[in-house]
């Protein structure tokens, strides 16, 4: 159980000094970690019963009463006790940062409207590294192993999604220099380029985040065939990918096609087709005249 650290600020009303405090946790919260945050009067003789938690809304911009059993606050419960009302949050996630405080609506007593300092309260966290390479589509990401042509140009970025900006460092296996950078450049790539390249993100205030991403590269020699590249091969794959999805296009229109015509056909069969007997018919023809152009009375 972590230790509660004690925020407080005297408020003085009706000449009588009583303190409402919140109380919460002394070190950061990490993304899932249980938490408790707590309100309790400095004079035991004020009624907790009349104190509840609000947290600021930055959506709505102002601040929400929590209530326990409230769907809004599904991820939290609240327990009095005899003393302090106590917030319980099982697994603490991003949308439960913000400011908290405590707040007594006693309409009577001397308690009456006295607010706590506020607590600020912010869930830690890092995802998983990713990595693009400068000039290339960042979306489908870098293999894990990069081939490259001998003379290429390298730029590799690091980057996390992390509750604080990371602190980037580039290393190589074997290698004891560390490029204090989340950007890896290698202009005019040479044989000695290759092996492992390994890229860490730091978490600035919580020491336990920390990740880490390995990518060998490979420099293929000047004549290697151009698919072998890493780049060949993923053009080769996009290509592949939009060549299926314009088959794809194209069949699916085509089947609609043939289905529209074949219901329009099965539709316009209904009734008996009276084409013909709107027309004058000749006896020297056996074609009619289309109708548009005929005469009231047929010419004999
Ligand atoms: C606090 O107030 C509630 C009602 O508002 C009452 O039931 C309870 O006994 C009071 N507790 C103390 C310690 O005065
Ligand atoms: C406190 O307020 C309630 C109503 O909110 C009232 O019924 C009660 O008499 C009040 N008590 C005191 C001591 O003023
Ligand atoms: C890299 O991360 C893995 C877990 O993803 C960990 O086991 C390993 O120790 C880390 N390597 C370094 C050098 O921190």
């Amino acid at each position: 159980m972590k230790v509660l650290l004690v925020a407080a600020v005297v408020a003085l009303i009706h000449g009588i000094a009583a303190t409402l405090l919140i109380k919460g946790p002394s070190e950061p919260v990490l993304e899932g970690e249980h938490v408790t945050l707590e309100c309790l009067y400095s004079d035991s003789e004020l009624n907790i019963s009349q104190v509840h938690f609000e947290v600021f809304s930055q959506y709505m911009q102002r601040w929400r009463t929590i209530w326990s059993g409230s769907w809004c606050f599904a991820s939290m419960s609240t327990e009095r006790t005899a003393d302090s009302l106590v917030l319980f949050i099982p697994h603490a996630a991003v949308n439960n940062d913000g400011s908290y405080r405590c707040v007594s609506d006693g309409e009577n007593g001397t308690a009456a409207d006295m607010i706590s300092p506020l607590l600020d309260f912010k869930v830690h966290y890092m995802r998983e590294l990713s990595l693009t390479r400068e000039g290339y589509r960042s979306y489908l990401g870098v293999p894990q192993e990069l081939k490259v042509r001998l003379g290429d140009d390298v730029v590799l970025e690091c980057d996390a999604s992390s509750s604080e900006e990371p602190d980037f460092s580039w290393s190589r296996d074997g290698d004891d220099w560390i490029l204090p950078s989340s950007t890896l450049t290698l202009r005019k790539i040479s044989a000695m380029d290759e092996g492992h390249y390994t890229c860490m993100a730091e978490h600035p205030s919580v020491e336990a985040l920390r990740r880490n991403r390995t990518i060998s590269i490979t420099v293929l020699s000047k004549d290697a065939r151009w698919y072998e590249s890493s780049n060949a091969r993923f053009m080769l794959m996009t290509s592949a990918a939009a060549f299926s999805l314009l088959m794809l296009t194209f069949v699916v229109s085509a089947s609609l096609f043939l289905f529209c015509r074949a219901r329009r056909a099965a539709a316009f069969k209904g009734p008996i087709d009276d084409h013909y007997q709107k027309k004058p018919i000749y006896k020297t023809s056996v074609e009619s005249l289309p109708s548009i152009c005929a005469d009231k009375q047929p010419l004999v």
